[in-house]
């Protein structure tokens, strides 16, 4: 008899030859591939399936029959050989498979119903188990092949397979696979629906496959699988196929070396291809790609949704929402966040569903109201897992069975005949495996494919962009056609009428102004140029004119014509960020629209920090410059300062120190050393003053109160920020997201560079606040406040009022703040008085 130990060693010995290892797919451990009743060994694709009858130490049993069927089945995989015998169970009966490494295992049970003999064994009445999770149950099992593939964390030397019949019935099998499943395939964290919030603890989970499904694409078949999965077509899913197109484009497929999904996440068959909207049927795509899945209520599911942007032209052109079952699930999707800014990046999503109450599960995808030049979709594949109850069990009432060999299960031909006899073979060891693959162990990796979750609505909607694409000067990309004539500049601005200024600096004026087609623009005006300041003029609208991003002011033109020193810029109309926060007078924000600014202008740095061959670091992130559009919408202004990094540019260490007061980085002004993450630092200073509504430097405060960020700082750490927010958002912020949100600032606000999140990471947390906070939105009423954030004690909060009365001291130039667009690098060498 075989010990399967040895062969274990035999596997392990194969894989340590180089030679013998084609490609570095993943060998799993354990790899048990039985096919039950079989007179000898069975051939599937590549894999070699052994009779149990050869391995008698696996079955433990009193009864068995053999049973055999000669019904040649038609199934999607090469799987149907294995489908002609089967072992019968009229009593208990059990498999027990030693297990080499603990951890996650595949359970693949593979079940034919066929009459033999007496046995009529689709009315079979059984369970089957393990120790820990009750797998399957019988009732309602159709009547073609079914193949059900459950993953279990084994933690013990043994996984038992137990089989179960019902008194007076029988229990039986055609074919078992217990095989390794790489540790990193399903992680500890996902997000749960609903309430949004993270979902930890998937490791100690059994799960049934419900689903597996590459859209747009074939049927993958465990041939073209690295873990031997099957993924089936989606078209039969989809609710109005009309509304979706498929698209393919497997070479753009793009795994990062290294990154956390591989072939093993899903293969570039069903990466490679997708489906989207399709924009014959609705050109501006208002409209969901909905598809529908029958699942069990009373049970909770796991949803990964696996995205690759094989089909975008550029970056950022692509940004949409998953909803599911009509929740919102992932608002504004932006695959190329987690791409490093590559397109063809594979990336998953893990989404856990609350408990289904009902027997469908959607999946729904549409465009994100942001944006509107591309207004598409996508999704690349689905899965579908189902989660053990309370109970550890994945069987519940009216158990629909779902198979993964599909279709064929009506195409059952004619009984042709019944093939006699049973073979014992003695299978060689050699034999199990052709190609033996060296493991390739990534080490440690959690699943953290974030895609950025947020409750967004689209509210903020962007149509600068669309006007502009028309705009007189806009199309091209080369600089010269920025251009704009001084004639045109005098028209758009009234001949610079004084009146229509909206800032004045040491820089020149900002004048409002309004183009012939109706855009209205930012029109700033430098005093008489020196020889110096037209380099830096050059340089400057070179460089904003490699900017493009929807939460970046962009250049719309320039002019030199003259001697003048004119720049041009989108007109944002409802000014800087600062002066909605305090010092205005104008209608204080709400939280959920302070959460959506924050997470604007996270993404524009974000996109700086990382949209560009060369980290570009804004050096100046403040308040006063993140611009608001019509629609509050945020976008990062004045890239005057800005230098790639992370090198330290020598004429610039010699220079003093650029920023503002408050919201300057002490390890900048330590070692005058420049990275992103003094950005970081300025942001989380932001954060702060969004949250508490006060200047960052009020000398007219009690001195502990002075610096907002050392005194938010304190307040923080003591657990209790809630004490000094601003009181018109009293009672109002769901503690969820503020403990989010005052987390986010503290880790921005960490002393050294190396201990503060990336960009990225921020821009994560903020959309993650935002979604605490909707959660009330959605679910309670707002006047349900008992778990608000109490009343406030006055006398901490009452700095708001007056405080204004001092920016114009600290904060540098008031105008700069007023013409919502601030200087660029050749206006700001001329405003030394403002501080920085
Ligand atoms: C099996 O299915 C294929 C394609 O679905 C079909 O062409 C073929 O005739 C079927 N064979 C039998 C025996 O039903
Ligand atoms: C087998 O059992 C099923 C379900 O109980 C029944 O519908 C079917 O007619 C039976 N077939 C035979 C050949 O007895
Ligand atoms: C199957 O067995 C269970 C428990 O033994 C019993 O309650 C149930 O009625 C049986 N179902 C059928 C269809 O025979
Ligand atoms: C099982 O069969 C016996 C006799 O054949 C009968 O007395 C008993 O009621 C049956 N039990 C069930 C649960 O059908
Ligand atoms: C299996 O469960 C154990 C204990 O719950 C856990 O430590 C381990 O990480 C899990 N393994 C996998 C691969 O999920
Ligand atoms: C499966 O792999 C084979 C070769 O390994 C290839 O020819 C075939 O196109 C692949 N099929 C799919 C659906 O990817
Ligand atoms: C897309 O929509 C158009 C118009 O409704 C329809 O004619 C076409 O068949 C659709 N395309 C797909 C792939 O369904
Ligand atoms: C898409 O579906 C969601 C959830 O059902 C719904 O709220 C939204 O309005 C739909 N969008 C469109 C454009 O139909
Ligand atoms: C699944 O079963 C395990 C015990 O094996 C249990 O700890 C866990 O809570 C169950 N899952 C759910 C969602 O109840
Ligand atoms: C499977 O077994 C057959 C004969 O038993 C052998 O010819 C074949 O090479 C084996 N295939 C694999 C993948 O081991």
């Amino acid at each position: 008899m075989i010990d399967w130990r040895n062969i274990g060693l035999f596997i392990c010995a194969l894989s340590i030859f180089p030679g013998v290892c084609f490609c570095a797919t993943f060998v799993p451990e354990d790899n048990y591939l039985i096919d039950c009743g079989a007179p000898a060994s069975t051939s599937v694709g590549e894999r070699n399936f052994t009779s149990d009858s050869s391995s008698k130490d696996l079955l433990s049993t009193q009864d068995h029959i053999i049973a055999t069927t000669t019904i040649k089945l038609n199934t999607s995989s090469d799987d149907a050989p294995l489908y002609q015998t089967a072992r019968i169970f009229t009593g208990s009966s059990k498999y027990s498979f030693p297990i080499k490494q603990r951890g996650r295992h595949w359970v693949r049970l593979y079940f034919f119903p066929f009459s033999y003999e007496k046995y009529n064994l689709s009315a079979a009445n059984f369970t089957v188990a393990t120790q820990d999770h009750v797998l399957f149950s019988s009732l309602n099992m159709q009547k073609g092949p079914v193949l059900k593939e459950y993953s279990v964390n084994v933690t013990s030397d043994t996984l038992v397979v137990a089989f179960n019949p019902s008194q007076n019935s029988t229990a039986f099998l055609n074919a078992i696979e217990v095989v390794s499943v790489p540790d990193d395939l399903i992680g500890e964290d996902a997000s749960a629906l609903d309430p949004p919030e993270a979902y930890s603890g998937l490791v100690s989970q059994a799960m049934e496959t419900v689903w597996r499904v590459n859209m747009g694409g074939p049927t993958v078949t465990p041939l073209n699988d690295t873990l031997q999965r099957t993924w089936i077509p989606d078209q039969g899913f989809l609710l109005e196929p009309n509304l979706a197109s498929f698209y393919s484009n497997i070479p753009g497929v793009k795994y990062e070396k290294g990154g956390l999904v591989t072939e093993n996440t899903a293969p570039p068959t069903v990466y490679g291809t997708l489906t989207e909207m399709n924009s014959t049927s609705d050109p501006r795509n208002i409209f969901n790609v909905t598809w529908q899945f029958n699942v069990n209520p009373g049970f909770q599911y796991l949803v990964r949704l696996h995205f690759c942007d094989v089909v975008s032209k550029s970056l950022n052109e692509l940004y949409f929402k998953v909803y599911i079952d009509s929740k919102l699930a992932m608002a504004s999707v932006d695959l190329s966040l987690y791409g490093n800014n590559a397109l063809g990046v594979p990336q998953y999503k893990d989404l856990v569903t609350p408990l289904a109450d009902k027997n469908t599960l959607r999946v729904s995808i549409g465009p994100s109201g942001e944006n509107l030049n591309y207004p598409n979709a996508i999704l690349n594949g689905l899965e579908i897992m189902k989660i053990n109850n309370s109970m550890g069990g994945l069987i519940g009432g009216g158990a629909s069975v779902a198979s993964t060999s599909g279709s064929s299960s009506n195409k059952i031909g004619m009984i042709v005949g019944v093939i006699v006899g049973v073979f014992v073979a003695l299978v060689l060891a050699g034999v199990f495996f052709v190609l033996c693959r060296k493991r390739r162990r990534l080490a440690q990796r959690k699943s953290k494919t974030w895609v950025p979750l947020s409750v967004n609505d689209g509210t903020t909607s962007h149509t600068m962009g669309s006007k502009y694409s028309n705009g007189t000067t806009l199309s091209a990309a080369s600089n010269c056609e920025y251009r704009v004539p001084f004639l045109a500049v005098q028209e758009a601005t009234n001949n610079f009428d004084e009146s229509w200024v909206i800032g004045i600096g040491g820089f020149g004026k900002v004048y409002k102004g309004e183009l012939s087609d109706g855009t209205k623009v930012a029109v700033k005006r430098g005093n008489p140029r020196s020889q110096q300041g037209l380099a830096e003029f050059r340089t400057e609208i070179e460089m904003l004119s490699q900017f493009r991003h929807r939460h970046l002011v962009s250049l719309i033109g320039y002019c030199d014509e003259r001697n003048e020193m004119i720049l041009i810029y989108e007109y944002m109309e409802k000014g800087t960020l600062k002066s909605h926060l305090y010092g205005s007078g104008l209608p204080s924000l709400s939280w959920k629209e302070r959460l959506e600014i924050c997470i604007g202008s996270a993404r524009g740095l974000h996109y700086l920090h990382t949209g560009y061959a060369k980290a570009v670091i804004h050096r100046d992130v403040k308040s006063a410059n993140i611009l608001l559009d019509e629609n509050l919408m945020a976008k990062v202004a004045d890239f005057g300062l800005s230098k790639t990094g992370p090198e330290i540019d020598q004429t610039h260490v010699s220079t003093a120190v650029k920023g503002s007061f408050g919201y300057l980085d002490p390890e900048y002004f330590r070692r005058q050393q420049l990275t992103e993450k003094s950005d970081v630092y300025s942001f989380g200073v932001v954060l702060f003053e969004v949250l508490c509504a006060r200047p960052v430097i009020d000398p007219t405060l009690p001195r502990e109160m002075v610096n907002l960020a050392e005194w938010a700082m304190k307040w923080q750490q003591k657990g209790q920020l809630e004490q000094i927010i601003d009181s018109t958002l009293a009672g109002k912020i769901r503690p969820d997201s503020l403990r989010k949100f005052g987390e986010t600032a503290e880790k921005c606000l960490a002393d050294y560079g190396v201990d503060r999140p990336s960009m990225g990471d921020v821009l994560w947390n903020l959309e993650y606040a935002l979604q605490l906070q909707e959660a009330v939105a959605q679910g309670e009423p707002e006047e349900n406040s008992t778990n608000m954030i109490g009343e406030l004690s006055p006398q901490v909060n009452n700095f708001n009022q007056d405080a204004s009365a001092s920016v114009p001291l600290f904060e540098g130039s008031n105008v700069d703040d007023l013409s919502g667009v601030s200087m660029s690098r050749v206006f700001s060498q001329l405003v030394k008085s403002e501080g920085r």
